[in-house]
């Protein structure tokens, strides 16, 4: 189940360390599932509500921010089938707007990155935003070429095949269109042939679709293009690529060349002079939602200068020059069964809503999470109760509240359970915490289970094939217990080559992905542990500040004393706190662990933690921009050094590395000249960003 985060504000720096981690963990499975095997398990909405999430953590606090978290990366590595295409031009993804007020603050702060007058315009191109799936198509001398999926945004599958038989798509284009010219745009299913190609598939005994964008995205991955050729898919085009020359001065020019060269443009687009014409186009659009044949899922707003949209650039893996606005949440009712509590790997006590499965919009739903005791107390639902349930804005399906004229007369509040419903060991709730959690530990086979699984995760051990499936009919059969087991499993072969569904083949397979994971780099390996508070990010500060496990695994055991200088040393790590700092010691002098730990040095090479190395001159340097700028604002300034991976501080002091001081600086190039600080002037500074000088 997910990380619930009400208030972002209200994270501690190690809760909105492990809150990361874990989005991370569930946006990349979600990204998965979505991209590669077009069987989503969330809505977008809920989708979106992770990456709104994980955005705002990593607002306040951009250190935590990891590398390869989901702000980085959009959609999903290519799967196999197709030959990769790597895109000229990155295809980004879009940040999200879901009541007005974002899209006002969206313009203002447009304006402010631009230094913009007052009496300028900013125009706005507002689009209904497609529910499909993004495709990139590539002209050469007018010719289609190459056509692509978005892929993770880097690279894609080729579709080429696939795409030229969408009637949409033109072959060729008018002499006047660019020598070299990349469309971009949305592959959909109109509503009326999604339902025709379920009943087809329903009388040919085939798998249907749960809405037209998962239709569109399977028709469209077809490896036979024949069978996409069947299949009634569209384009609308709606941004570029690579391009070998200019096209347009504004957006909205660029769609009317567009139209000319033969692409289908979507009509309900419409040039706004600000704000308020475009959240009355939103308004109109949205009213008129259910009658339009295709699915939409809110408005995209687009600056329509072009010259304003570069110098905007993006933001992790969105533009800065454009929004989408997401229509509201879709509700529906339902009735309640019975209210079940999930174990966590780390103990925690998740209820759970069983519901009668509904759809809403578009997916059907049969679980939703209850939260916490106090939530459950709060909302007063009970088993029995007809309850409406959401899915938007929210992070999984919700039960927004029960119907209380329709509760049955029978029906009695939840008393959740003080002992554990997996091991029967008391249930405990920490003092400041919402949580109620078991106290088996180990005992716990749920827990047991869970840190299993955990083990051999993605961003931890990522056995490839030996899924939670897997990890739970081996433990059911006893062949392997604890985490050190599954190093062990070569001396089983036979036993897992005559299990159901195993053959010779999958269990070399099998062992040769075990194999190909005893090498592990020490922050992966301290991830895989699932220590409580121990996510991605205080693995690598870990791995970072004890360079190997020996040295962790000795410092863990002195800080044991809490006056020793091993403990003064954990808790100095920029990001790990007290409270960080007692789980870690918990865990590592409990005896199991020890045991476990022991065993898996030995089975393991665990690699010393390695330094990475960026080739920006200014990445990890700390920057001060004083006075005023006169090539960009501040803003701008600002965005361009933390892309090269500098930090920005707005406080002048001996860890700064240089101050970049425009005309009007004052108090702060004074003290950077008395701490003998590198002051450079605006040029300087930029000669210094585009490589031209060395720091
Ligand atoms: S513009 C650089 N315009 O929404 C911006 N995207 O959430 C590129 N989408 O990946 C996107 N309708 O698949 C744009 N009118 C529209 C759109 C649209 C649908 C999709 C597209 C994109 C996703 C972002």
């Amino acid at each position: 189940m997910t990380a619930q985060v009400k208030n972002v504000d209200a994270l501690t720096r190690e809760e909105a360390a492990q809150t990361l981690a874990e989005l991370a963990e569930q946006i990349a499975r979600h990204d998965q599932l979505y991209h590669q095997q077009d069987a989503p398990e969330i809505s977008d909405a809920e989708y979106d509500e992770l990456r709104r999430l994980n955005s705002a953590i990593e607002e306040r606090f951009p250190d935590l921010a990891l590398t390869d978290g989901p702000s980085g990366r959009v959609g999903a590595a290519p799967a196999s089938g197709f030959s990769k295409v790597a895109h000229a031009q990155p295809m980004l993804s879009l940040s999200n707007a879901f009541e007005a007020n974002d899209v006002v603050e969206f313009i203002a702060r447009v304006r402010r990155f631009l230094g913009l007058e007052e009496a300028e315009t900013v125009e706005i191109v507002a689009e209904p935003k497609i529910d499909g799936l993004s495709a990139s198509l590539r002209y050469e001398g007018g010719v289609f070429l190459l056509g692509a999926t978005r892929g993770d945004g880097t690279t894609g599958e080729n579709i080429t095949a696939n795409l030229k038989t969408i009637a949409d798509i033109p072959e060729t284009l008018p002499p006047d269109a660019p020598a070299i010219f990349e469309v971009r745009g949305e592959v959909y299913m109109s509503r009326e042939d999604f339902f025709a190609l379920n009943e087809r598939q329903t009388a040919a005994e085939s798998k249907t679709f749960a809405n037209p964008r998962n239709a569109a995205a399977g028709s469209l991955r077809q490896l036979d293009s024949s069978i996409t050729a069947a299949r009634p898919l569209r384009f609308f085009a709606y941004s570029t690529g690579e391009t070998s020359e200019p096209v347009a001065d504004t957006h909205w020019n660029f769609l009317s060349h567009l139209k000319d060269w033969g692409f289908s443009v979507n009509p309900l687009s419409r040039l706004c002079a600000d704000s308020t014409e475009a959240l009355a186009l939103y308004e109109e659009i949205d009213a008129a939602r259910s009658s339009l044949p295709y699915d939409i899922d809110g408005i995209v707003y687009k600056i329509n200068r072009l010259d304003w949209q570069s110098r905007l650039g993006m933001v992790s893996r969105a533009p800065r020059w454009a929004i989408a606005h997401k229509f509201a949440a879709e509700q529906a009712e339902t009735v309640l069964h019975n209210i079940s509590i999930q174990v966590g790997r780390t103990g925690a006590l998740t209820p759970v809503a069983e519901l009668e499965p509904i759809t809403v919009g578009g997916v059907v739903v049969s679980r939703a999470t209850l939260h916490n005791a106090d939530e459950i107390e709060r909302k007063d639902v009970r088993a029995g109760d007809s309850v409406i349930v959401q899915r938007a804005g929210d992070v999984i399906p919700q039960v927004v509240r029960a119907i209380a004229e329709k509760r049955p007369k029978d029906s009695k509040p939840f008393i959740f359970p003080d002992h554990c419903p997996e091991c029967g060991s008391v249930v405990m709730q920490e003092e400041g915490e919402v949580v109620r959690r078991c106290t088996g530990g180990l005992i716990c086979p749920a827990q047991a289970l869970e840190r299993l699984k955990h083990f051999v995760s993605r961003n931890a051990f990522d056995i490839e094939g030996f899924g939670g499936k897997h990890i739970e009919a081996f433990r059911t059969d006893g062949l392997i217990k604890t985490p050190a087991d599954i190093f062990r499993l070569a001396s089983h072969t036979e036993e897992i080559s005559t299990r159901d569904g195993w053959g010779e083949q999958s269990t070399d397979n099998l062992l040769a992905a075990i194999e190909a994971r005893r090498h592990i780099p020490l922050e992966r390996f301290i991830y895989a542990l699932g220590v409580r508070q121990v996510g991605q990010s205080n693995g690598r500060l870990l791995a970072r500040h004890y360079g190997t496990f020996e040295a962790l695994s000795e410092a863990m055991a002195a800080a044991q004393d809490p006056e020793s200088e091993a403990f003064s040393a954990l808790i100095a790590i920029d990001g790990i706190g007290p409270s960080v700092a007692a789980d870690l010691i918990a865990f590592f002098a409990e005896d199991h662990n020890q045991t476990v730990l022991n065993e898996l040095a030995e089975l393991l090479d665990i690699e010393p933690f390695i330094q990475a190395e960026t080739d920006s001159p200014i990445a990890g340097r700390t920057v001060v921009f004083t006075g005023t700028l006169e090539e960009m604002t501040r803003g701008e300034a600002k965005a361009r050094a933390e892309t090269l991976g500098a930090k920005v501080s707005g406080s002048v002091s001996k860890k700064t590395d240089f101050v970049v001081a425009g005309p009007g600086a004052g108090s702060k190039a004074k003290k950077a000249a008395e701490l003998g600080v590198t002051v450079l002037s605006e040029q300087q500074w930029l000669e210094m960003l585009n490589g031209e000088a060395t720091p």
